[in-house]
């Protein structure tokens, strides 16, 4: 598989500047002293907006192997938007990549697929990478409907993006019931969504960008749990929330290997 895994961790709204300087230059501490190596695996930070210029300072001037991204994009270009942030503006910052459509956004901020679509192209626009949440709720999942229905978003959410452009971008399964719970689920549940999508991709696209396309799981991964996880063959990587705020935990996810 010539799929480089990608492991990012999502700060959420955690973490003022003080703090993301600590984490940012004990994670590249950390990093180095498992001796990481980039070319198996791709360590990415998403801090919030207000962290992302001193992440990016700290990254550059210690020449750090992390890349970096935001955690949303506004869906207009620069204007009269107040309390948004435009792709301009995220890509100046030298961000490489944006979540969209967290389900935290999608909850909290009524954001549809079709708004969820509209960013994942500004950050395109832009020269960013959209990393594009779908995943279900318990209710879903219980009744049996988890594949269906997380398919159905990334199918929404991909509308009108051409291959070329699919094949580069990432995806996240991150069924909601696992994320911050504590209950992970099982590395065969992560594999049959992870499967069922890239087989969404396979009939949407062609076999070569499903099989470029990298999807992670995202929900309670730990360093407990990620090898197992990681060892399922259409997991190309994790989108870690808590365990991303401690350099210690988030070094042994991104060196699982
Ligand atoms: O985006 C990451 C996420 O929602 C998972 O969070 O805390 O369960 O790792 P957590």
């Amino acid at each position: 598989m010539s799929r480089t895994p990608i492991m990012a961790g999502n700060w959420k709204m955690n973490l003022d500047h003080v703090a993301a300087t600590s984490l940012v230059q004990d994670l590249g501490e950390a990093l180095k002293a498992a001796g990481y190596d980039s070319a198996k695996s791709e360590a990415v930070v998403i801090p919030p907006f207000t962290d992302i210029r001193t992440v990016a300072t700290l990254i550059d001037a210690d020449k750090l192997p992390i890349a970096y991204g935001a955690q949303d994009i506004s869906a207009h270009d620069d204007g009269a938007y107040t309390g948004e942030v435009s792709g301009t503006m995220l890509s100046k910052l030298g961000c490489s990549y944006v979540v969209v459509g967290h389900s935290e956004r999608r909850e909290y901020h009524n954001e549809s697929d079709e708004l969820v679509n509209a960013k994942a192209k500004k950050a395109i626009e832009n020269g960013m990478t959209p990393i594009i949440c779908c995943g279900e709720a318990l209710e879903v999942r219980k009744a049996g409907k988890h594949v269906e229905h997380t398919v159905g978003q990334i199918k929404a959410d991909l509308d009108g993006i051409p291959a070329e452009q699919v094949a580069k971008l990432v995806i996240a399964y991150e069924p909601i019931w696992a994320i911050g719970t504590g209950e992970t689920a099982t590395a065969d549940d992560a594999q049959e969504v992870c499967q069922a999508i890239r087989e969404a991709v396979k009939e949407l696209y062609d076999a070569p960008t499903a099989e470029a396309v990298r999807i992670q799981y995202g929900g309670s991964v730990k360093p407990a749990n990620v090898a197992e996880i990681m060892a399922k063959p259409d997991v190309d990587g994790a989108l870690v929330g808590g365990a991303s705020l401690k350099a210690g935990d988030f070094s042994k996810i991104v060196t699982f290997y």
